[in-house]
């Protein structure tokens, strides 16, 4: 049996490592603390969840739902885009439904890519990206961003022929893992870029209510012409804890989300109309469940950057997302040999920055999705760790 190349070709696991290292303090009996995965501890909210009981109950949901997505869920889009952004969708053309918005982001490249075609993607990033590009047989060309540049792609300096090549950029701000973001001024440059090099862009705004200090995420669809070139993926699941129940949307170009839907509609059967439900009372909901929850993210980011630095590394606490992003040490020049360190001595898991890409090296990530005790505990054996003290 021989696999195909697109599974012999994805990346090496670059977590392997940590893996053996976590199981390897497991059997030696240590409380491993992660900070690794981006996945909401606290619990979708109950009038949240009181609607999927109720929609469990009715028997037109229990058959396969449309792919795009019911009227009633994509018309709860549109109000949420206009309440919230200020941008109006026709919710018959300018939105389709997804399975969260990994599996969108996923599939995606196969409506512009064709093999040998080629796509930006800043670097460090979401994973997905390239995997979706490389699945359709395209060549993912990196942009590399830096902490100098807060993260944010310099446009202008991508080569005239690298550009013009481009079928389409992934942005993604707030931004995993940096936590960065971008005002709309960064956005009417990206569209205004974007136009001139024939380039579309789809822009990946899952993180866009984990926001502190009162920031407000803005969507490129505020940007006037943006949806002329542009496609937003969102998901509820950061938003509303709502990561188990696999449900976003894209929204935006009529003609790229109609693409997507008719791609989606021969590999998937859209999202339980259950779900839907909950999607549509979370996005027509008072959003008080949001604020309650970027309280408690806000907390833990202001203990983990206090005793991130008293370890030695440089962070600024993020505007937005669910992530620390902290540059190494001065002298420490691998981030996945300091994450082992860090796990073989302290029992405490961090994502290593090159994990997300070549520019994420000399970087960590931190996740604040877990509970408080969990998160105090891991930042006190940090802390201890960073007083020479033997932890373990
Ligand atoms: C940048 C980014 N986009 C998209 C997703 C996918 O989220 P979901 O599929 O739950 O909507 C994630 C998940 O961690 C993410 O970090």
């Amino acid at each position: 049996m021989e696999l195909a190349r697109r599974v012999q070709q994805l990346p090496p696991y670059l977590f392997a490592r940590i893996s053996a290292l976590i199981a390897e303090q497991r059997a030696k009996g240590v409380d491993v603390i992660s900070f690794g995965i981006g996945d909401p501890d606290l619990a979708t909210p109950d009038y949240i969840l009181d609607s999927l009981k109720r929609a469990a109950d009715v028997p037109a949901n229990h058959r396969y739902p449309e792919t795009e997505g019911l009227p009633e869920f994509r018309e709860a889009v549109a109000r949420w885009y206009a309440r919230r952004h200020g941008v109006t969708l026709d919710p018959q053309t300018e939105v389709v439904s997804l399975i969260g918005s990994k599996e969108g982001i996923g599939h995606f490249p196969l409506v512009l890519v064709d093999p040998g075609d080629s796509v930006l993607i800043t670097d460090p990033g979401y994973p997905v990206y390239e995997v979706g590009t490389m699945f359709c047989g395209g060549e993912s060309v990196k942009v590399p961003l830096t902490e100098e540049d807060g993260w944010l792609p310099r446009l202008e300096d991508i080569p005239e022929d690298v550009a013009r090549r481009a079928k389409f950029i992934w942005l993604n701000y707030p931004n995993n893992p940096t936590g960065a973001v971008a005002d709309l001024a960064f956005f009417e440059q990206a569209v205004a870029w974007a136009k001139r090099h024939d380039v579309v862009i789809a822009h990946d705004l899952a993180y866009s209510e984990v926001t502190f200090d009162g920031y407000v995420a803005p969507s490129i669809l505020e940007v006037p012409g943006a949806r002329e070139i542009a496609i937003e993926f969102n998901s509820l699941s950061k938003s509303f804890n709502m990561t188990g129940w696999r449900i976003g949307m894209a929204v935006g170009n009529a003609t790229l989300v109609d693409a997507l839907r008719r791609v989606k509609s021969n590999l998937d059967s859209g999202v339980p109309q259950a779900v839907q439900q909950m999607a549509i009372t979370a996005l027509d909901g008072p959003g008080d469940s949001i604020l309650a929850h970027n309280e408690v993210y806000r907390r833990r980011r202001d203990r983990a950057v206090e005793v991130l630095r008293a370890l030695g590394l440089h962070v600024e606490p993020p505007k937005a997302s669910l992530y620390i992003w902290a540059r190494l040490p001065e002298g420490e020049r691998s981030s996945a040999d300091y994450a082992g360190r860090l796990i073989a001595q302290t029992g405490v898991v961090v994502t290593p920055g090159i994990s997300y890409g070549p520019a994420g090296e000399g970087y960590i990530r931190l996740s604040l999705t877990l509970a408080d005790d969990r998160v105090e505990e891991g930042l006190r054996r940090l802390a201890s760790f960073a007083r020479g003290e033997q932890v373990l």
